[in-house]
């Protein structure tokens, strides 16, 4: 099989993360992401990859901060919700009936329902290709408890993280690795 270049993220099973930011005005918005990955430990740096059209863009140009939310695949029915383009400044986590919290450090709220955060400021961007390389300082990573395995790590199979092949293709249930189709 020779599915072409294009084709190429379809082999990459990606950790789905939703990114919180906010708007000058205060207003929330929210949206998945899955090209994103570490970069450095030291320092801490995360990056992702963002169309320049999204508005999570706009919101991080104008005040530069970011939270990274880590999620289950409980989210997974909330996919089609959060990535839908509600016009600016109209807040996607209250389409999606999830709840805000404070963060640590930085201004956009954090997702209560979420697993884990990554806290980031923005730290510097590259345009590569059609989508703008963002690059965030790591503030603040804080886990829910129950979700923080004996060996220091992530414990994968309570947690249960969501991960993204294409499109409505998701990979989740981390007891089987059975790959199924969240929609
Ligand atoms: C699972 C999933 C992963 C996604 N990953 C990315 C990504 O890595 N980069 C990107 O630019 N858009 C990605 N998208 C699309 C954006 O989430 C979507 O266009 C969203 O409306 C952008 O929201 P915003 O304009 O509020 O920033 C993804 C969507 C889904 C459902």
């Amino acid at each position: 099989m020779e599915p072409g270049v294009n084709a190429y993220p379809k082999l990459l099973v990606r950790p789905v993360v939703v990114i919180t930011t906010v708007s000058d005005n205060g207003i929330p918005n929210a949206a998945p992401f899955s090209f994103n990955s570490p970069i450095s430990f030291d320092p801490p740096l995360y990056g992702f990859s963002c169309s320049p059209a999204h508005d999570t863009w706009r919101n991080i140009q104008a005040n530069g901060e970011f939270v990274v939310n880590i999620v289950s695949k409980d989210f997974g029915e909330l996919m089609h919700v959060l990535e839908t383009d509600y016009p600016y400044e109209d807040n996607e986590l209250k389409h999606a009936g999830l709840t805000e919290e404070r963060a640590k450090k930085v201004r956009p709220p954090r997702i209560k329902e979420a697993i884990a955060w990554i806290e980031c400021k923005f730290e510097n961007s590259f345009e590569l290709g059609d989508h703008i390389w963002i690059v965030g300082s790591v503030q603040s990573v804080e886990v829910k408890d129950a979700y923080w395995g004996e060996g220091g790590v992530m414990d994968v199979e309570k947690a249960n993280p969501l991960s993204h092949i294409a499109g409505e293709f998701f990979a989740a249930d981390a007891k089987g690795a059975k790959y199924r189709r969240v929609k």
